[in-house]
């Protein structure tokens, strides 16, 4: 008899490990249906793919998120552009992709190097320390600030605020008001800023979005903190995740951590980013009926496109369960595809290359407490709130 399989994003076990479930879905349910949830979810490379590439089909309109508090036609409010379709989603991207360009990215390295240096030193000087509260959540949200203007005397304040804004309690399903009042928090200030650079401008993002317009009216203070907080959602803990979950999977497969610590940290990212994604799924709507592997999808169905379960589909990556960093990793789709391809991809693996370069640099060994690790409890977000570490030095 075969058992039916059941996928819902709030189950906490898939906190542990949801792979086995994802590789149950490709094989025997490509298009399922959670009908407590009412949400569906597509789990094969070549569906999930497609899907993101067909934005007319699978509409962003509603938000990529399953939240309550942001889900449906305002989403774009709190979102801005990840919440929209073409060709409102064209414009207002470009709004700001500039400052995410080759070039800028490259003349942010240095800058980064010295970001991550500054928060390094003291950890390693301990000799153990939680990889992930002292080093992985310290260096991305400084890093944007530095991108968005933030002064450096203002950036610890910056990174309270948002660790306050991502805490979410077990079982919670929805933003907690904590989480809404750091964001708060955080928009007041950005708020205060865009002020100052109408008047003094300077070179960071928020002089950019002082002066910026859209259909021929300057941005109003609401589109600039949609604008702001979609990057600082966007690129805070997917950052944070990712370095956290290279950091232990390294550690499970010491023959690969021999490769990550061998000068291959762009292998490390890619590999990781593959393996074990920060983003699980994100979430479309259906414009019209369609016909899936023999399924009908009714027109406005919420459909989670799973690029984790897609990430490890053995049509499209041989021995896909196999943590290998001399795989062909190019057609991973950790970073989405199609008009919502992640607009902070470069500044990712950047980042992420420098944080483990830095590391390897300095680090001979390391052990994790596997025992007193602690996952976090986002439905889309996998990764860790705590990685205990001791290191032996170089
Ligand atoms: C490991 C790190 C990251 C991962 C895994 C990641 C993943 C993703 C994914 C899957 C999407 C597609 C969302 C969708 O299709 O609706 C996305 C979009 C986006 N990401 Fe990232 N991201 C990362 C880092 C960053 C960073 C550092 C930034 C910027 C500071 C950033 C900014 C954005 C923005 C603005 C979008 C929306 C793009 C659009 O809707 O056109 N991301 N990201």
């Amino acid at each position: 008899m075969r058992v039916a399989v059941e996928y819902s994003p709030y189950d906490e076990q898939l906190n542990v490990d949801p792979y086995p479930l994802y590789a149950r879905l490709r094989e025997t349910a490509p298009v399922h249906h959670n009908e407590d949830l009412d949400i569906w979810a597509l789990s094969r490379h070549a569906d999930v793919d497609a899907a993101l590439r067909d934005p007319a089909g699978f509409s962003s309109a509603n938000g990529p998120l399953l939240d309550s508090a942001i889900w449906g036609p305002d989403a774009h409010k709190v979102m801005s552009f990840n919440a929209m379709d073409p060709p409102g989603h064209t414009r207002t991207r470009a709004l700001v992709s500039a400052a995410f360009n080759p070039r800028r990215m490259a003349g942010l390295e240095p800058r980064i190097r010295d970001i991550v240096r500054g928060h390094l030193e003291a950890a390693v000087e301990r000799g153990s320390f939680d990889f992930v509260t002292d080093v992985a959540a310290t260096v991305p949200m400084d890093v944007i600030s530095e991108l968005i203007g933030v002064p450096a005397g203002d950036r610890a304040e910056a990174r309270r605020l948002i660790n306050l804004a991502f805490h979410r309690p077990p079982g919670a399903r929805d933003l907690t008001p904590e989480n809404a009042e750091a964001m708060g928090a955080l928009a007041e200030y950005y708020v205060r800023w865009v002020g100052e650079r109408r008047r003094t401008p300077g070179t960071d993002l928020l002089t950019t979005l002082a002066q910026a317009s859209a259909d021929g009216a300057p941005l109003t203070d609401q589109q600039i903190i949609a604008l702001l907080g979609l990057l600082v959602t966007a690129g805070y803990e997917t950052s944070l995740r990712l370095l956290g979950n290279a950091w232990y999977w390294a550690w499970r497969y010491p023959q690969q951590r021999a490769l990550a610590f061998d000068g291959r940290s762009a292998d490390w990212v890619e590999e990781t980013l593959r393996y074990d994604t920060p983003v699980q799924y994100v979430v479309r709507t259906l414009t019209e009926d369609r016909t899936l592997h023999g399924v009908r999808l009714p027109r406005g169905a919420r459909v989670l496109l799973l690029v984790a379960a897609a990430n490890r589909d053995s049509e499209v990556f041989p021995d896909a369960e196999r943590y290998d960093l001399d795989r062909d990793t190019h057609r991973a789709i950790s970073f989405g595809g199609g008009p919502h391809f992640c607009l902070g991809a470069p500044l990712a693996r950047i980042e992420g290359r420098i944080v483990l370069d830095e590391l390897a640099a300095r680090i001979g060994e390391y052990e994790i407490d596997q025992d007193r690790t602690v996952r976090v409890h986002t439905t889309n977000i996998r990764g860790f709130a705590s990685l205990p570490t001791t290191i032996k030095l170089r």
